[in-house]
C-alpha cells in the first residue's frame, strides 16, 4: 500500500516538472489565438518554461515566458464581405483556397524572420513543440529539429486531411466535411457531395499546400524532412470542437476536444456598454461578425435591407462595426448603436441580450451556448456554414444567406427568433449540456500535453491506422479474399457434385429416380440432379 502510495506522489511530482515548450502560431488570426493564447496562458502558470512564436505577444509576460514577437509582419487578414458576395467560385473550392493560400503565405514570411531562422539553428533544447494545425504544415520539421514530441492545436473540427493524418475514420455517410454546410443526416445527394469534397479536399491539399509548404520546409531545415510523413506523427491534438454543438464523429484517443476552453470568465463590460445594455428593457440584439469580417462591407444594398428590417424592432440592436465605414447613403436606424470593439462573452451572458446575430465562426457560437442565446446565423466563409447546420439542427439558431436574403428573409427570421420561446429553451438546454465536463475544458487540455510530456510522446497514443496502405485501410484486400474464397468454394462444389450427380445418374438411369418420391422431397437435390444430367447422358 505504502509503496503504491509513493509511487503515486512521485508521478504528480513527475508531472510538475518544468518542461521547455516551444510553440509556433505563424497565422495572424486573432480569433484562433483566443483559443490557443489561453492555453499559452495556462502553461505558464504551470511554471513551464515557454518559447512562443505569434503575432499577439503577451501584455506583462511572466518570466518563464519568452516571445519572439511576429506582429506587423502580416497584416491583419480581413474578408471584404463585397468582394466575396460578387465572387463567381463556388464556396467550397474558395473557402479551402483561401485558407491554404494565407497559411503558406504566413509561413513564408515567418520563416524569413531572422530571430526564427536564429532559433532553428541555435542550441537551445525543447521538450515539446506546440505547432498551429491550420492550412500548412511548414513548422512541423521543428520536432525532429529539436528531437522533440509534437502536439497540434486546432480552432476546428478536423480539416480533411488531418482525419487522414491521424487515422480518424472519414466517415463521409455521416461526417459532414467541414467546408460543407451539411448536416449529420445526409441525402444521398449530399453524402456523394461530401465524399466528393472530401477527396477533392485533400487532392487540393496536395498541391496547393503541401508542396509549397515543403519548399519552405526545405529552405528552413534543410532537405530529408518529409512533411506527409511528419504529419502523420502528431503525439497529440486538441482540438476546439465538442460533440455536444458540433458532430458526432469517430476519433482516436489523441484527438482531444476541448471546445469551450476559450471562455472568460474575468471579462468585463465597461461602464458604458453595461449602462446601455442594463437600460433596454425590451431586450438587446447583439451583431457581430467577429474579428475578421467587417459588417461595412456587407454590400450596401443588403445593409439597407437589414437596417430597415432592424427598424421595425423595438429592441435595442448593438452592432460592432465602425460607423465612418458604411457608404455615405446608409441611414442607420435609431434603435443600432455601434462600437469598434465589444466583449462579446460578457455581452452575450447579460440578462437583457435575447440574440445573436452571427457569422457562425466557433468561438462565437460557443459563447452563444454558454450564455444561452439564440442566434440568428449568417454563414461567410470557412467553417461557419458547418457550425450555423450543427445549430439549427439542434433548434437553437436559423441561419440565412447572404446572397439569397431579401428584407422579408431578415424581418421573418428575427421576428421568428424573437417570439418563439422554442430557440431560448433548446439553448438553456444545449448549454447544460456543453459545459458538463468531467474536466473543465482548459484542464483537459493542459492534462493531456502534460501526458504527452510524462509519457515521451506517447506513442501509445498513435492510431495503428497509419502504418496501413490505402488497401488495407479500406480492406479492398480483404474484399479480394473474400471474392476469391466464395469463387473458389464455388467450383469445388460445383465438381463436386457434378462428380457426386453424375455418378448417380450412371447407377440409377432414368426417369425411376426422378419419380422417386423419396428423392423428390429433396428439391435441392433434385435441383442439381437436373443441372448435371444433361452432362452426363
Ligand atoms: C471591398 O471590395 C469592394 C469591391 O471590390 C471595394 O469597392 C471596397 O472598397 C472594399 N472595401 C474595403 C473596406 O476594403
Ligand atoms: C547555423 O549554425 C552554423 C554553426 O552552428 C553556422 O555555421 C551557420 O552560419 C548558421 N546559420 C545561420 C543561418 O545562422
Ligand atoms: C515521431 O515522434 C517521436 C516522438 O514522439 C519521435 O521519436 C520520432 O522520431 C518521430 N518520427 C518521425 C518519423 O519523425
Ligand atoms: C449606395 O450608393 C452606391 C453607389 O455609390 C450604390 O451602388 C448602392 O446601391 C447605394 N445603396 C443604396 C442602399 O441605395
Ligand atoms: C432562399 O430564400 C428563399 C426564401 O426567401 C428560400 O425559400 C430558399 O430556401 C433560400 N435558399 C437557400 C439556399 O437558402
Amino acid at each position: 500500500m505504502q509503496v503504491r502510495l509513493w509511487v503515486a506522489l512521485f508521478s504528480v511530482l513527475a508531472a510538475a516538472q518544468a518542461a521547455r515548450i516551444l510553440v509556433v502560431l505563424p497565422t495572424n488570426t486573432r480569433s484562433h489565438y483566443a483559443m490557443y493564447g489561453k492555453l499559452v496562458e495556462a502553461l505558464t502558470k504551470k511554471r513551464h518554461h515557454l518559447t512562443v512564436i505569434s503575432h499577439f505577444p503577451m501584455k506583462n509576460a511572466p518570466p518563464n515566458l519568452e516571445e519572439i514577437s511576429l506582429a506587423g509582419t502580416i497584416p491583419d487578414i480581413t474578408n471584404n464581405l463585397t468582394k466575396q458576395h460578387y465572387s463567381w467560385k463556388p464556396d467550397i473550392v474558395r473557402n479551402l483556397e483561401s485558407i491554404m493560400t494565407e497559411c503558406v503565405h504566413a509561413c513564408d514570411v515567418v520563416s524569413k524572420i531572422p530571430a526564427v531562422k536564429a532559433l532553428v539553428n541555435s542550441t537551445a533544447a525543447f521538450d515539446l513543440v506546440i505547432v498551429e494545425i491550420f492550412g500548412s504544415e511548414c513548422f512541423l520539421p521543428l520536432g525532429q529539429r529539436f528531437q522533440a514530441p509534437v502536439v497540434g492545436l486546432l480552432s476546428s473540427v478536423p480539416l480533411p486531411w488531418l482525419n487522414e493524418q491521424l487515422g480518424n475514420p472519414d466517415a463521409t455517410a455521416y461526417v459532414p466535411a467541414y467546408m460543407t454546410g451539411f448536416g449529420q443526416h445526409m441525402t444521398l445527394w449530399e453524402r456523394f457531395s461530401n465524399t466528393l469534397s472530401v477527396i477533392g479536399a485533400k487532392i487540393l491539399y496536395k498541391y496547393k499546400s503541401q508542396l509549397p509548404s515543403q519548399a519552405i520546409a526545405d529552405r528552413l531545415f534543410g532537405l530529408g524532412n518529409k512533411l506527409e510523413s511528419l504529419a502523420q506523427n502528431y503525439s497529440l491534438v486538441i482540438s476546439n470542437s465538442h460533440f455536444s454543438i458540433n458532430e458526432v464523429r469517430p476519433v482516436v484517443p489523441g484527438f482531444i476536444e476541448v471546445g469551450g476552453l476559450h471562455l472568460d470568465e474575468t471579462q468585463k463590460l465597461s461602464r458604458e456598454l453595461k449602462s446601455l445594455l442594463d437600460a433596454s428593457h425590451e431586450g438587446v440584439i447583439y451583431w457581430s461578425f467577429g474579428s475578421m469580417s467587417r459588417i461595412e462591407t456587407i454590400p450596401s444594398e443588403k445593409l439597407a435591407q437589414i437596417f430597415e428590417a432592424i427598424s421595425e424592432l423595438s429592441q435595442t440592436v448593438l452592432v460592432k462595426m465602425d460607423r465612418k465605414r458604411l457608404a455615405a447613403n446608409l441611414t442607420v436606424p435609431d434603435n443600432v448603436y455601434t462600437m469598434d470593439w465589444i466583449p462579446q462573452y460578457a455581452t452575450l451572458c447579460h440578462p437583457n441580450v435575447k440574440l445573436f446575430v452571427s457569422h457562425g465562426g466557433l468561438l462565437g457560437t460557443q459563447e452563444a451556448v454558454a450564455c444561452g442565446v439564440p442566434m440568428l446565423t449568417v454563414p461567410l466563409y470557412a467553417d461557419q456554414a458547418l457550425n450555423a447546420r450543427s445549430m439549427s439542427d439542434r433548434g437553437v439558431s436559423r441561419t440565412v444567406l447572404l446572397r439569397n436574403t431579401s428584407k422579408l428573409t431578415w424581418r421573418e427570421a428575427l421576428h421568428d427568433l424573437l417570439t418563439n420561446m422554442k430557440y431560448k429553451e433548446n439553448m438553456l438546454k444545449l448549454r447544460e449540456v456543453f459545459l458538463d465536463r468531467p474536466m473543465p475544458p482548459l484542464e483537459t487540455g493542459i492534462y493531456w500535453i502534460e501526458y504527452v510530456l510524462r509519457h515521451k510522446g506517447a506513442p501509445h497514443l498513435k492510431s495503428p491506422a497509419l502504418d496501413l496502405t490505402l488497401p488495407q485501410y479500406l480492406l479492398l484486400d480483404v474484399a479480394v479474399l473474400s471474392i476469391a474464397i466464395v469463387v473458389m468454394t464455388t467450383y469445388i462444389l460445383h465438381i463436386l457434385f457434378r462428380y457426386l450427380c453424375t455418378r448417380c445418374i450412371k447407377w440409377c438411369p432414368n426417369e425411376n429416380l426422378l419419380s422417386e418420391k423419396r428423392i423428390r422431397n429433396f428439391s435441392v437435390f433434385l435441383c442439381l440432379l437436373w443441372r448435371y444430367k444433361p452432362k452426363a447422358q
